[in-house]
């Protein structure tokens, strides 16, 4: 095993706690960094500041061999906030990272920067480096970090690769997702894979798990040795059968047409809006 200090944007963020124990357990150290306390270090070393402080993130970055960066807004907001963490936060991480040496940056891209791609109807699969159809600002912003990653890689040799996460939760949350869904332990052997593979280059790739339903390719993962092991098909009769007295488990129109579901709406869902918020503005 190839064990690396590695440099973990986000670090108190929900992807991280999904994370973090996983990579621990395959022998890496890693140094957390974050805007807010985690609720749960998992005895990591922890840094306290935006991706932005560039000083501060230099210093925190000082001595790894990887970054894995996950920090940023994880949904729609309003433009200059978006821009600032996920944009301008994309490049800080990337500068610090080229300043310091570090040849290796694994950066959370998502199914958004493609989000109005369609979803195939002829049983084709949709490949890892897509064409970018941002469904949102968001999706514009997650476009951004994959044209960095892109730069950083031309300009400067840095191995990166941007992974397309498409839906991590612990389990699938509807019809949509049961194509989509990446669980938790596949995102460790996802993230693991990508420290480990030699010489990536520059890639994108499909964050998503072996689902019987996928529409997404595997080709990506699987060329850096990912090898996901969860479907989510085992979790599909009892969604239906939940469908019958909740039918927003259906998959709506939104999800039949286009990759990225009702994101690819006029009323996509908004980081920090409720259910409740939703119902009321629709
Ligand atoms: N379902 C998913 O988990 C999913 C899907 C696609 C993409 N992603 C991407 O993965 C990443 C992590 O998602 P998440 O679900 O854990 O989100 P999250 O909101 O739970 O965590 C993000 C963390 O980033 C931190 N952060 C934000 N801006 C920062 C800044 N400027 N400096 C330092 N810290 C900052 C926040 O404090 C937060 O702890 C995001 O980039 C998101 O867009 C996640």
């Amino acid at each position: 095993m190839n064990s690396q200090r590695i440099a973990l944007t986000g670090a108190a963020g929900s992807l991280a706690a999904d994370i973090i124990p996983g990579l621990l357990a395959r022998g890496h150290s890693i140094v957390g960094i974050d805007q807010r306390l985690p609720a749960d270090t998992f005895g990591c070393e922890f840094v306290d500041c935006q991706v932005n402080d560039r000083e501060a993130l230099l210093e925190a970055l000082r001595g790894c061999d990887a970054v894995i960066h996950l920090a940023g807004i994880p949904l729609e907001a309003e433009w200059a906030d978006i821009m600032r963490a996920n944009i301008d936060g994309t490049q800080a991480v990337l500068y610090a990272a080229q300043r310091l040496g570090i040849r290796r940056v694994v950066l959370a891209s998502s199914i958004h920067s493609a989000g109005f791609v369609p979803v195939p109807t002829d049983g084709t699969l949709v490949p890892d480096d897509v064409g970018v159809r941002p469904n949102t600002f968001y999706g514009v912003s997650k476009a951004a970090v994959e044209a960095l990653g892109s730069l950083y890689h031309d300009r400067y040799g840095l191995d990166v690769i941007c992974l397309r996460i498409a839906s991590r939760f612990a389990e699938p949350t509807g019809e949509r997702t049961l194509s989509t869904w990446l669980s938790p332990a596949d995102a460790v052997r996802l993230f693991d894979a990508c420290l480990q593979t030699e010489n990536p280059g520059f890639r994108t790739i499909w964050g998503v798990s072996a689902n019987t339903r996928g529409y997404l390719s595997a080709e990506g993962g699987a060329a850096i040795g990912f090898r996901p092991v969860d479907d989510s098909e085992r979790f599909a009769e009892r969604m239906f059968a939940a469908s019958d007295t909740d039918p927003s488990l259906l998959a709506s129109d939104w999800d039949r047409a286009y990759i990225g579901g009702v994101f690819s709406s006029v009323h996509p869902p908004l980081f920090g809006e409720t259910t409740t918020d939703r119902n009321n503005n629709d």
